[in-house]
């Protein structure tokens, strides 16, 4: 009897409910990237109420495997089937139909595919070792997999496409924050293809950026900048290396948007240094991205990368907690440090004037 009083609590403990998702989430994310590349959310979102032999004439997948993907990505709730028909739900239309749009998450999904997942399976090992093991399935002998990638155009291009959807995601809580209308110049340290640039000039008519990442992320933010058209004057990209190279002068803000959090401690005071040399007295710091909660027990989307920075990216690095960015703005001589918390996607933005 105890033991059936016991039996039932477990059954409604919601951390054995998330494990049983967690562990056959693996196979579902696999459904859902597969029903993205079918385009089966675009297909339904201009024929709602689709039957599974007119959403196979479409797709062409052989009809016993549509039913097993069908089936799966129903038990998500991403796909609902109603009186033997197919419809999205409301969180697949907005995030998965309109899959030719830069912000869609089937680029994401595509890339977390071809990119992350593959390298957990070496997670325990590379913990062990300290080091991030998997890039070894990425060929060259460049330390992080931003260097490798660079060998390997068609991957880069899968990559820096999922990781531009999700900027434009998360950019919008970064680009209406006040302290843009304070500056004139700011330098995207690590500002990849450019979108975060080219939205923030976008936004503020009177703002210039400067666009430095490595030299294969600077063809494509050149790119990227000649499609935005008129704004491009305003975004000017200049290569290099943010360790070996000097900073461009003439910025009165420094950006780091999902940079320092690939990097550990040493690395992250001495690019903070950097650009405290490179500003104006008054100039200003903006650290962007990713935080786990201060006490380190929340955020699985910071879980995820800071897996991901570990075991393939860059061997060391996390979404470290707020206060970490701080204390190293503090320590870097920046003063009135504080961090704006709370924003989409876990983001929060610290802050810190050149005194
Ligand atoms: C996670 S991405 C962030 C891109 C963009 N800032 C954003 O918020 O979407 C990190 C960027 O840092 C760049 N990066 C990494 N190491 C670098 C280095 N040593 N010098 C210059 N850029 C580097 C990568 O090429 C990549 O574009």
């Amino acid at each position: 009897m105890k033991n059936a009083v016991h039996e039932d609590a477990h059954e409604d403990d919601p951390v054995l409910e998330r494990f049983h998702f967690l562990v056959n989430a693996p196979a579902l994310f696999n459904a859902v990237t597969t029903a993205a590349e079918l385009r089966i959310f675009a297909f339904l979102s201009g024929s709602p109420g689709a039957s599974a032999a007119e959403i196979r004439s479409f797709c062409g997948l052989p009809a016993h495997q549509l039913r097993v993907l069908l089936q799966a990505v129903c038990t998500t709730g991403l796909l609902e089937r109603r009186g033997g028909v197919y419809h999205n739900s409301s969180v697949a239309e907005e995030l998965l139909a309109a899959d030719e749009e830069p912000d869609s998450w089937s680029h994401i999904l595509t890339g977390w595919k071809e990119v992350y997942y593959p390298a957990f399976a070496d997670m325990t090992a590379a913990l062990r070792a300290g080091t991030n093991t998997a890039l070894s399935a990425h060929p060259g002998d460049e330390p992080t997999l931003y260097g490798r990638l660079a060998r390997n155009p068609p991957l880069e291009e899968v990559f820096h496409r999922a990781m531009t959807a999700f900027t434009l995601r998360s950019v919008d809580a970064l680009i209406g924050q006040p302290v843009f209308e304070d500056v004139r110049h700011v330098l995207d340290v690590g500002g990849g293809d450019g979108s975060t640039s080219a939205r923030l000039v976008a936004r503020h008519p009177r703002l210039r950026t400067t666009v430095f990442d490595m030299p294969s992320v600077s063809r494509l933010a050149s790119g990227a900048g000649a499609e935005a058209g008129a704004q491009s004057e305003r975004v000017s990209v200049v290569p290099g290396d943010m360790f070996t190279d000097p900073f461009p002068e003439g910025p009165d803000a420094v950006l780091f948007s999902h940079v320092l959090e690939i990097f550990d401690e040493e690395a992250i005071l001495l690019l903070l240094k950097k650009a405290y040399d490179a500003l104006p007295v008054g100039g200003r710091v903006m650290v962007y991205g990713y935080n786990v909660s201060d006490d380190e027990t929340d955020g699985v989307f910071g879980a995820r990368l800071g897996l991901y920075f570990n075991v393939l990216a860059s061997g060391r690095g996390m979404a470290y907690p707020a206060r970490d960015y701080e204390r190293w703005l503090s320590e870097a001589g920046f003063g009135e440090v504080g961090t704006v918390p709370g924003l989409p996607y876990e983001h929060g933005l610290s802050l810190g004037v050149k005194r």
